[in-house]
């Protein structure tokens, strides 16, 4: 009897997540301006939410827009695109059984680099790989997120005087769970290649590489335990019930003059000021400490295959335009070199959109010159229900990119 009311309490205190039986994923590629007011609309009064853009407000004729639809509204959605002669397709018929597959399985004690893992196992992790590599990499902290978790940090490289730096973080936007998969790979490959490869052995003894798994370890955690679309911080908005700030329109940087929002319930909310979230704050201030040492700065997303460089929030050309594109194309080249994979490139603004208070503007703007994002695996088939099976293909093709704007760095910078 008791044993029956404990676990009855236990099962209304430890909430189920947020179930995705029935919801859809759409693409539409809208053909006219009446097309994209619909999208628009129907955004409003359906509550879709934007997989790619990031928001209904960045639609555009012409372009294909990717959105979820909530179980109820999945029909008349539906309904609406067909009356309107819009073309769409249907992406992923049930999302929740997309997000099933996604993981080979739900029980998970340890950590694996093919397999998606929780902060808890990355933040053991990260732990254990700085305590067995004594010299090659240490852990600290940057700083505390709004709940109070720590942000870590792995430097990696042998220690040596003025070295030059390059800066990789993942995990800005929680459900791009693909993104912190690849910071993990990288430093395995690189502590597995130190002093057996030549290459990478040169760029460790040469370069000091910052990597930072998780930035929005709040919004991450979120993604585990209840909602896993779940994209921005998990901050208060004074005067909102919504919670959350896009950590990537928070930056100083053209700050929500474009392709941000203004309002909080928005999933491109810009926040109250530059940097008000303490996780964007923790990165920015490391940054400015150790500019100049920092000459690169990779920031990692998904989905769309593309790598993007300044400017995003106005479509001027950056001043060293003519290098980051060089150096994009030879990174884009050896990627493809692997699986073939198709990856686009280009300043931010002119290939995908306008979108100000991005970390990648930001970093250029106060002096770190090799300013990318990248966006990850695949274009939409699964979009953030990425299969397991796909990360080690992605982090493997990922790598010969990064290390090619590393090597790149290292001979040039
Ligand atoms: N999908 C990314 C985002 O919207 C692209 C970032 C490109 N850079 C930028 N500064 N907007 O956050
Ligand atoms: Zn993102």
């Amino acid at each position: 009897m008791w044993a029956l009311l404990l676990l009855v309490s236990l099962a209304a205190v430890s909430a189920e997540p947020r179930n995705f039986h029935g919801e859809k994923v759409f693409r539409v590629i809208p053909q006219n301006a009446e097309h994209v007011e619909l999208i628009k609309s129907m955004a409003q009064t359906e509550g879709l939410d934007f997989w790619l853009p990031d928001s209904a407000q960045l639609v555009e004729q012409g372009k294909r827009a990717d959105f979820h639809a909530d179980g109820h509204v999945s029909y008349e959605v539906q309904a609406l695109l067909q009356q309107s002669g819009m073309p769409y397709e249907i992406l992923i018929n049930d999302l929740q059984d997309a997000l099933e597959k996604q993981r080979d399985s739900n029980i998970r004690a340890v950590h694996s680099y093919e397999k998606y893992n929780d902060l808890d196992t990355i933040n053991a992790w990260s732990a254990n790989i700085a305590a067995q590599n004594p010299g090659l990499v240490s852990r600290s902290s940057i700083g505390t997120s709004y709940q109070g978790r720590p942000i870590y940090l792995l430097k990696v490289g042998k220690s040596g005087a003025n070295k030059k730096a390059v800066f990789i973080d993942c995990g800005f936007h929680a459900r791009e769970w693909i993104s912190p998969a690849f910071c993990q790979w990288f430093v395995k490959e690189a502590v597995s290649a130190y002093g057996v490869e030549s290459e990478f052995t040169s760029l460790l003894d040469n370069l000091d590489i910052y990597v930072l798994p998780v930035l929005n370890v709040d919004g991450y955690v979120y993604t585990w335990t209840t909602n896993r679309m779940w994209r921005k911080t998990r901050s208060a908005n004074p005067n909102s019930t919504c919670i959350g700030t896009d950590p990537n329109r928070n930056f100083n940087a053209g700050w929500c003059t474009a392709g941000a929002s203004t309002r909080a319930c928005d999933e491109t909310y810009c926040g109250s000021a530059p940097e008000s979230e303490p996780e964007t704050k923790a990165l920015a201030n490391f940054i400015r400490a150790n500019i100049p040492a920092i000459k690169g700065y990779l920031t990692i997303h998904s989905y769309s295959q593309m790598l993007l460089f300044p400017y995003s929030y106005s479509y001027a050309v950056a001043k060293d335009h003519n290098e980051l594109n060089a150096v994009a194309q030879g990174a884009v080249n050896s990627l493809t070199s692997l699986y073939k994979t198709k990856y686009t490139y280009g300043p931010g603004g002119s290939t995908i959109y306008l979108a100000a208070g991005g970390s990648d503007d930001w970093a250029y703007d106060a002096g770190v010159k090799f300013s990318y994002t990248f966006e990850l695996r695949d274009t939409g088939r699964y979009g953030f229900a990425l299969p397991e099976s796909q990360i080690k293909p992605t982090c493997e093709e990922t790598m010969l990119a990064v290390k090619y704007i590393a090597s790149y760095i290292k001979n040039n910078a």
